[in-house]
């Protein structure tokens, strides 16, 4: 009797069982579900026209922020002081190679290097492309010239190249995922930065990176992805103030977890012209409620310090979301969106990712735009978790007819 009390409290309660399901493979296995309309307010009326789309979209981002990427701390300081470290030729004279060291709030604050290469002879600066790398700017390309990153670093596959949480010489290069002269070539500019040196990626508890400074996050402040998010916008601060970058043109780009945080940083910064989502999945832009491959109960359980404190409320729980990732596609609009998946890829859920795309259409078309196949732009490439130069081509064909306008 008193477990069938118990478990009647829990029904009612809203709370499933905290156990963790298999992940789904099986499309026959994927439960049905709702999606919540974007086109509705919270309230039950109708979004109808441009201006109420304003509204409802601050609206949804705030219940982004406050259940599953964390609001950025009130108060804390937006201020940069970069200082430019080196300035040279590259690529035999057809690029610049320039590295800047960004302090975060005061002039001695913690910092990330950034790492801009960008086309020479350009009379207003380049469109660029600004995203994360995994391994530090060095394993983008083997030139000597790129300094290698100074804070905490993960394990690396490549033999030597990370000793005592801290890269080494042996890792330059090893990267297959920059393709810097193919960019160069198309007159496109990279801007990338280590992700680690924002906050290293394990569970300290909010203690290094920048939240040495800004502390330890309420519980529904940000996690790791909407720290490494808000320096993204920093770094974005910082091209505006630098000639070679067009700051009006860069799209920001992102694999995997970095792509989680190249969607959410797009959709917090409409300054960004252009937001790449490359295998994102989970939390990024595959739809929660088909949890199908990753779901919410294992990325909060591997990934503690991802999301918010809030978003565990929803392991096991999906349906109880008051959003899903369509909506997060939605904030971009009605900006550039390339979301790509690769068939391997099932624990991303290419469809779910597909999906969630497409849920974004009805808001580009409300804003007049055409939506899925223009703005919105999606491909599933054959192969595995990864970025190949196919998936560049695609990112470089959006980019030029969507924005720089060729
Ligand atoms: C894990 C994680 C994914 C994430 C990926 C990555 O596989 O489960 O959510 O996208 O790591 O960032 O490499």
């Amino acid at each position: 009797m008193k477990l069938l009390l118990l478990s009647l409290f829990v029904c009612l309660a809203g709370y499933s069982s905290a156990e963790e399901e298999p992940p789904i493979y099986d499309e026959d296995k994927v439960p049905e579900f709702t999606l919540p309309d974007t086109l509705v307010f919270e309230d039950g009326t109708p979004v109808t026209n441009p201006a109420d789309w304003e509204i409802r979209r601050a609206e949804i981002l705030n219940l982004f922020a406050e259940h599953v990427y964390g609001h950025v701390p009130k108060g804390i300081s937006n201020e940069i002081f970069p200082a430019v470290r080196k300035e040279i030729d590259f690529l035999e004279g057809k690029a610049t190679l320039k590295e800047i060291r960004i302090h975060f709030a005061k002039p001695d604050g913690p910092f990330m290097d950034l790492l801009l290469i960008a086309p020479k002879g350009t009379e207003r600066g380049s469109p660029t492309f600004l995203g994360y790398n995994f391994g530090g700017n060095h394993i983008i390309h083997p030139s000597t010239e790129i300094s290698l990153p100074e804070s905490w670093m993960r394990k690396s596959k490549v033999k030597g190249a990370v000793v005592d949480d801290k890269a080494t010489e042996k890792g330059r290069g090893t990267s297959t995922r920059w393709p810097v002269e193919k960019f160069i070539d198309q007159g496109i500019a990279l801007a990338t930065i280590y992700y680690g040196d924002v906050d290293p990626d394990f569970d300290d508890g909010f203690e290094n990176g920048v939240h040495a400074l800004f502390g330890k996050p309420e519980v529904n402040e940000w996690g790791s992805i909407g720290t490494w998010a808000w320096a993204l916008s920093r770094a974005l601060d910082y091209l505006e103030t630098d000639p070679l970058s067009d700051a009006g043109k860069v799209a920001v780009f992102g694999h995997s977890r970095l792509g989680k945080t190249s969607l959410w940083a797009g959709a917090t910064d409409p300054r960004f012209a252009m937001v790449i989502s490359n295998d994102s999945g989970c939390g990024g832009a595959a739809l929660s409620r088909r949890r199908f491959g990753e779901r919410v109960a294992r990325i909060n359980t591997s990934f503690p310090h991802w999301f918010n404190d809030k978003f565990p409320a929803y392991n096991e729980n999906e349906n109880a979301l008051p959003v899903d990732q369509h909506q997060l596609m939605a904030l971009i609009a009605p900006r550039a969106l390339c979301v790509g998946s690769a068939s391997e890829d099932q624990w991303a859920d290419p469809k779910g990712e597909y999906l969630s795309a497409a849920g974004a259409d009805p808001v580009y078309q409300l804003l007049g735009k055409q939506g899925l196949g223009k703005e919105i732009r999606y491909h599933l490439r054959a192969g595995k978790h990864d970025v190949t130069d196919f998936d560049w081509d695609q990112y470089i064909n959006t980019f030029k007819t969507e924005v720089i306008g060729e």
